[in-house]
């Protein structure tokens, strides 16, 4: 989704919103810009594609503005086709605006303007808002975009450079985030911490429709109303190495080798004396012992988690579980309410579904937990009980180790539900606790001979589709398996129950469709090997995920990826990694960009 930077202060500004933008590549976006005041003059480069396009266009024209005060932005085209022309920031005349998310009254907005002799030049709703604030323009940018912002629906962050005030940026947000870094003699607006850590790690967070001014003489925060108010300075506590690739080629390559610490950091605090204990997130077995049913809500890999979730939990607590996309839920009318617990996965805190569908449980009365990766975030801070997955920060888009550590929680969750209900006795809970502290070594053994994947990867790049199986908990594995592949590789996958493939979709089979078939599952092992014999005997390459233990007929398969030996249930955990290295080594091996796949954003903070 799109990224926003600001700067006032001393420093090259160009070079500041550049490197800023650049670290909020991860969001995904098609085209870049930004505006800096250069003698007193507003000065604005664009273009459709890359940041590199921009910094070469600005080099082939010798138009790189120097200054420091501006604002930048990368896109992600939701109005209006990317190119130079819909790229931010946008000018209303004395107004320039660069935004993300969605004015969903834009055409409203549009008609009025024109009916009073405005004209446009883009397809955009942002250049709507410029021209809106240009029109109601009075000299007072503080009182000009209070008013303006109240005619606004939809979702939005702002930075704003008026004309006549070289020395300022204004910013304001509603749902979508921005952060306002405050450093010395110097501050910033951001779309999120990576674009500022590098120069402070001090920042307030934006609440809804509260506009900041930053000037020479720092930063000050205004409600809606126009009023000044005093905000908590909140202190990013991120690694500035975290966000670097750390020698790694890519930095989805290092978040998957950063999933045995994101496990630790994320359970240890959790365990005490050899139990879970969530209590410092609001979640205690008094609590746990008031819900009848269960409701995760997600998108994307957050809602694979929540899947892994649905099994384990129905397993050990008897509590049945529905896992809904966040999109679908929020518009079905849910049957969710008092007794229920809804729970929402998210990495980022902002998807703008996720978000809508909690919102929506909550007003009906259900309770809400959310599992969220970035602190502060909106879905943090919504949430009636919270347990953050302490995983870092994840840039590349496909996400990796924000899944792993989305099933690291629903285990724990799922074993102090179980306990709490009396479901698994203590002895019991502690053994499993035991074995979920493994799994990190489990996991470092796996990536310390990850050679295989890069020859299965090898096997598959000129297949036109692919199939992922499995049953139970291993088709809840596969899905994750088969999005991965898909973002990354461009490769048409899909995840199918195994024993479900003969309904239909076992007519795809040919020789140019391999098969990965996960099975971990002992009770299962039988029923899916049948699986794998039918379509094997229909002409599919065969690529099995199972223990290296498992005594496997060698005709029955093509390729082999052996697993450690750990328990069935925590077995999601283990097997997700080799099927994150061959969607890894597929991309890599097509030559694709691994960390920013096309069309893709890593926060999808518009609907
Ligand atoms: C986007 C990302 C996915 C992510 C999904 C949900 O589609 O590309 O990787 O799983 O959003 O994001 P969230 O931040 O809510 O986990």
């Amino acid at each position: 989704m799109c990224g926003i930077v600001g700067y006032i202060g001393s420093r090259d500004c160009t070079e500041v919103l550049l490197n800023g933008l650049t670290k909020l590549e991860y969001r995904g976006y098609d085209s870049a810009g930004i505006a800096v005041f250069q003698n007193g003059k507003i000065s604005v480069a664009k273009s459709k594609g890359r940041l590199k396009n921009l910094e070469e266009k600005m080099e082939q024209e010798n138009s790189r503005p120097f200054g420091h005060v501006g604002i930048g932005h990368t896109r992600w085209a939701t109005h209006g086709e990317p190119s130079d022309v819909n790229s931010h920031p946008h000018s209303g005349g004395r107004v320039t605006i660069v935004h993300n998310g969605i004015i969903e009254n834009y055409k409203e907005l549009k008609d009025y303007l024109i009916s009073q002799g405005v004209t446009f030049d883009s397809d955009t709703d942002t250049e709507i808002v410029a021209k809106l604030l240009d029109y109601r323009y009075n000299g007072s940018p503080i009182q000009t975009i209070s008013a303006t912002v109240r005619d606004l629906e939809g979702s939005y962050a702002l930075g704003i450079i008026f004309a006549d005030h070289p020395d300022q940026v204004y910013a304001v947000r509603c749902e979508s985030p921005l952060i306002v870094g405050v450093g010395e003699n110097e501050s910033f607006i951001a779309s999120d911490v990576p674009a500022i850590i590098e120069y402070t790690r001090d920042y307030y967070l934006l609440e809804h429709e509260e506009i900041a001014v930053l000037s020479g003489d720092g930063v000050q925060i205004f409600d809606s109303f126009g009023t000044p108010i005093q905000k908590e300075l909140k202190t990013a506590d991120w690694d500035v190495e975290a966000i670097g690739k750390g020698g790694y080629a890519h930095f989805m390559l290092k978040e998957i080798h950063e999933q045995p610490t994101a496990i630790r950091n994320t359970i240890s605090p959790r365990i005490q004396d050899g139990l879970p204990n969530l209590e410092e997130c609001g979640i205690t077995p008094e609590v746990l012992r008031r819900f009848r049913h269960i409701q995760v809500v997600a998108c994307g890999t957050a809602m694979h988690a929540g899947t892994v979730g649905k099994y384990v939990i129905e397993k050990l607590a008897k509590i049945p579980v529905t896992v809904d996309i966040a999109s679908e839920f929020r518009y079905r009318d849910p049957l969710v309410g008092e007794g229920d617990l809804v729970i929402i996965i998210s990495q980022s805190g902002e998807t703008a579904d996720s978000l809508a569908a909690m919102r929506l449980a909550k007003s009906l009365g259900a309770k809400t937990l959310a599992i969220v990766n970035a602190m502060g975030s909106s879905i943090a801070r919504e949430a009636d009980m919270l347990i953050y997955t302490h995983a870092g920060p994840e840039i590349a888009v496909a996400s990796t180790k924000a899944y792993m550590v989305q099933i690291a929680v629903m285990y724990l969750f799922s074993f102090e539900l179980a306990f709490a209900l009396g479901q698994i006795d203590e002895a019991e809970c502690r053994r499993l606790i035991r074995l979920l502290q493994q799994t990190p070594d489990a996991i470092q053994s796996i990536l310390e001979h990850k050679e295989k994947t890069q020859y299965i990867a090898a096997s598959l790049i000129n297949a036109d589709s692919l199939l992922y199986i499995g049953r139970g908990l291993d088709y809840a594995l596969s899905m994750e398996g088969s999005l991965k592949l898909k973002e990354i590789s461009y490769i048409h996958s899909e995840s199918y129950a195994a024993g479900e493939l003969k309904h239909g979709t076992i007519s795809l089979i040919t020789d140019n469709m391999p098969v990965i078939a996960v099975a971990t599952q002992k009770a299962l092992m039988e029923k899916t090997i049948s699986n794998i014999k039918e379509v094997k005997a229909r002409g599919a390459k065969v690529i099995m995920i199972c223990r290296s233990s498992d005594d496997i007929d060698a005709e029955a398969v093509d390729l082999m990826f052996g697993l450690p030996d750990f328990e069935d249930i925590l077995m999601p955990m283990i097997a997700v990694v080799p099927l994150q290295l061959i969607a890894y080594y597929t991309s890599v091996l097509k030559g694709n960009d691994v960390d920013k796949p096309r069309n893709l954003a890593k926060s999808v903070t518009v609907e």
